[in-house]
């Protein structure tokens, strides 16, 4: 099955053109194709025209034909996993290089930030893992969180960021959103797996709090991750001399920033004002004359936007 899908594109090929290419029957075609369907992958079928991926499918050919860094040159395209943050780790410890990415169509654990799922229809979404082995201080994470979101802002190009790195569209949908896991030794950082979910193309089987790309701009999925590599490149290469320069960048983006917010800590509830972004990352809310930093938390804005 996996040589089929090396051979599918964007373009329709028939059935017996395939077979020929493959050296098998167009019967063994239907079932190969069958089979990728069942696993996530993305083929479409037209009477008289034959098979072809969805346009814009992050076939390992397609990125490579994009890709302007080293972000993703080493690519994993899968169709079921449990979370592609679990197959990256695995590939962290047999020592796989920074860059490496693994994307897959479907995951049935995919996991969020504070524990939640994290779900996503197969076939219109990008969600992957990317592998970072930075040799930045265990305090500088936060900020790494943060480069993340700009960078995904910044490969979208519409609506903003909900602190720390939630990318909302302009009616206050959640797009896109980042998970970073970090294996931590001490003060080091031996690796971290950023995780990120990112809404392409709109699907019934999206939750109404979320919101795809699609709605508000054309979107081809290969494309957007192509870009977004390379921003990630960019604004994580950005952090080892240029903290402020991220953090600048980034508070220009936020939703966050001047807003009435709620916030739920580790420690509990407190809400105000969202003033600013401390070098640290941490966000700075004033509530009854008191100032918050908080490290982490859940942002609820209140009002619309
Ligand atoms: C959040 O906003 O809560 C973060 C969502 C991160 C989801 C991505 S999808 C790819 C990667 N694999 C996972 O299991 N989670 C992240």
């Amino acid at each position: 099955m996996f040589e089929l899908l090396a051979h599918l594109g964007d373009r329709y090929q028939s059935g017996e053109a395939l077979a020929r290419q493959l050296g098998i029957s167009r019967a063994a075609v239907w079932k190969q194709v069958e089979t990728l369907r069942r696993a996530g992958y993305p083929v479409e079928t037209q009477k008289g025209k034959g098979y072809r991926l969805r346009p814009g499918t992050p076939t390992p050919a397609a990125l490579e034909a994009r890709r302007r860094g080293r972000f993703g040159a080493f690519y994993a395209y899968l169709g079921t996993v449990k979370s592609t943050q679990d197959v990256l780790k695995n590939w962290a410890l047999d020592g796989a290089e920074e860059g490496a990415v693994v994307l897959a169509e479907r995951q049935e654990k995919g996991r969020g930030r504070r524990g939640r799922p994290w779900a996503s229809p197969p076939g219109s979404a990008l969600t992957f893992s990317l592998l970072l082995r930075p040799r930045l201080a265990l305090s500088s994470l936060p900020l790494l969180s943060l480069a993340a979101g700009l960078a995904l802002w910044e490969a979208c190009g519409v609506g903003g960021l909900k602190w720390p790195n939630d990318l909302l569209s302009p009616d206050g949908r959640k797009l896109a959103g980042v998970l970073l896991e970090a294996q931590v030794s001490g003060e080091e950082v031996a690796y971290v797996l950023l995780g990120i979910g990112l809404n392409v193309h709109p699907s019934p089987h999206l939750p109404p709090e979320a919101a795809a790309l699609e709605e508000f701009r054309e979107a081809s999925r290969v494309e957007l991750l192509a870009d977004l590599l390379a921003r990630l490149e960019a604004r994580y290469t950005q952090l080892s001399g240029d903290l402020e320069g991220v953090l600048r960048d980034y508070r220009a983006q936020s939703y966050t920033l001047g807003r009435l917010v709620r916030v739920t800590t580790p420690e509990g509830e407190v809400q105000g004002q969202a003033q600013g972004i401390a070098p640290d990352g941490s966000l700075l809310l004033e509530s009854e004359g008191r100032l918050h930093r908080i490290g982490a938390g859940d942002v609820h804005l209140i009002g619309s936007l």
